[in-house]
């Protein structure tokens, strides 16, 4: 089988690539995808680092592609002969969609039209597309089914709507075989000094502040990176075609507690938080039913956020080398 991962140098992308080519000799939870060949097509933003692939560059399945997603003569050749597109790549950080959202749209919406369509010309059997809970906007009590009506709220989620509407939409009127991924905030390894959790860890172990927003009440449903993408594997491997799988279970935390969390990882005092004013348009909680995937598939979580947040505090303290050149182009935002 041969796979192409779009965005593949980012965050969860690149954890993605390295749980593929791990398998066989990875741990017995993680699904068994065998791919024969894994293409990695990537822009290399600011977010994508060819050094998250360090642990797999040497595998001979493995190829990567500098380009963008939203240039259709080389999606064109890079998807003719792909099995299976798992499609992660996007511009990924709300508060830069505060500050322009024409990257967002042209990436998240053209790009994603750019490469369903290369996929329809090329007969592709299954493409993944990695959406996001954000699409669900805001909710005060409860937890989201897959069936809820979307009303993103920030530039990022609505394009983020946009694509995973897209995907839906060639599954309906051409058959693609199609899978739909909404998936809770990610934590864990090699993520990108501005989204909130390595960007709080980062400042604590440089011995600086960090930012909170507004009351700090937010709730955000925490997950290990690598839950996720055991979850997409098994999307991937077994879902439903046309269908939406919601993928969390992580725990919810407000800001404030996470902040706390982290406060006691770093051995650092609330003297370090900084009070800013809340982002506009700031999604109050976020929660998600995962019966779906849970009783269709066997999903569940493996990585609970108490031990997962020490390994990643671990992490980045063993990794300076990784993340101290990234701070000088990051920006200090809570994501
Ligand atoms: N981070 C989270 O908590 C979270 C949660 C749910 C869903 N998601 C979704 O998961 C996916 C990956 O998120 P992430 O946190 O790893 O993001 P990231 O910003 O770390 O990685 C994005 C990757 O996409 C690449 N990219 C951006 N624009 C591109 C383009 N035009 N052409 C080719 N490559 C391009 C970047 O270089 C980067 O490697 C996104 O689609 C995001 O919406 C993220």
């Amino acid at each position: 089988m041969r796979v192409l991962v779009t965005g593949g140098a980012g965050f969860i992308g690149s954890e993605y690539v390295r749980m593929l080519l791990a398998s066989g000799n990875s741990d017995p939870a993680d699904p068994p995808v065998c791919p024969s060949a894994v293409t990695v097509l990537d822009k290399l933003t600011y977010s994508g680092n060819m050094n998250n692939l360090t642990p797999v560059r040497e595998d001979r399945r493995l190829r990567f592609v500098q380009g963008d997603i939203c240039d259709p003569a080389l999606v064109d050749e890079v998807v003719a002969g792909q099995d299976v597109i798992v499609h992660f790549a996007a511009e990924s950080h709300v508060d830069r969609s505060i500050a322009g959202a024409a990257p967002f749209v042209t990436t998240n919406v053209l790009g994603t039209q750019t490469l369903l369509d290369a996929a329809l010309r090329h007969g592709v059997g299954r493409f993944v597309h990695v959406s996001t809970d954000e699409v669900y906007g805001s909710i005060d009590e409860g937890s989201w089914t897959e069936t809820w009506p979307l009303a993103p709220n920030s530039p990022y989620s609505a394009s983020k709507a946009g694509s995973d509407l897209l995907a839906l939409a060639y599954h309906r009127t051409h058959g693609m075989d199609v899978v739909v991924t909404r998936c809770s905030n990610n934590y864990g390894p090699y993520q990108f000094p501005e989204k909130v959790i390595p960007l709080f860890v980062t400042n604590l172990l440089d011995g600086g502040t960090v930012p909170l927003y507004g009351d700090g009440g937010n709730v955000r449903d925490w997950l290990h990176v690598h839950d996720h993408c055991r979850g997409i594997a098994m999307v991937q491997e077994k879902g439903r075609s046309g269908e939406v799988y919601n993928i969390g279970g992580g725990t919810e935390l407000t800001n404030k507690e996470l902040t706390g969390r982290l406060l006691e990882a770093c051995d650092a005092g609330w003297d370090r938080v900084v009070p800013v004013a809340d982002r506009k348009g700031h999604d109050r909680r976020y929660s998600l039913d995962i019966s779906k995937i849970s009783a269709e598939l066997g999903y569940a979580p493996s990585i609970d956020l108490d031990r997962g947040l020490a390994q990643t505090v671990q992490w980045y303290r063993d990794n300076r080398a990784w993340w101290e050149p990234l701070k000088e182009t990051g920006t200090a935002v809570v994501g």
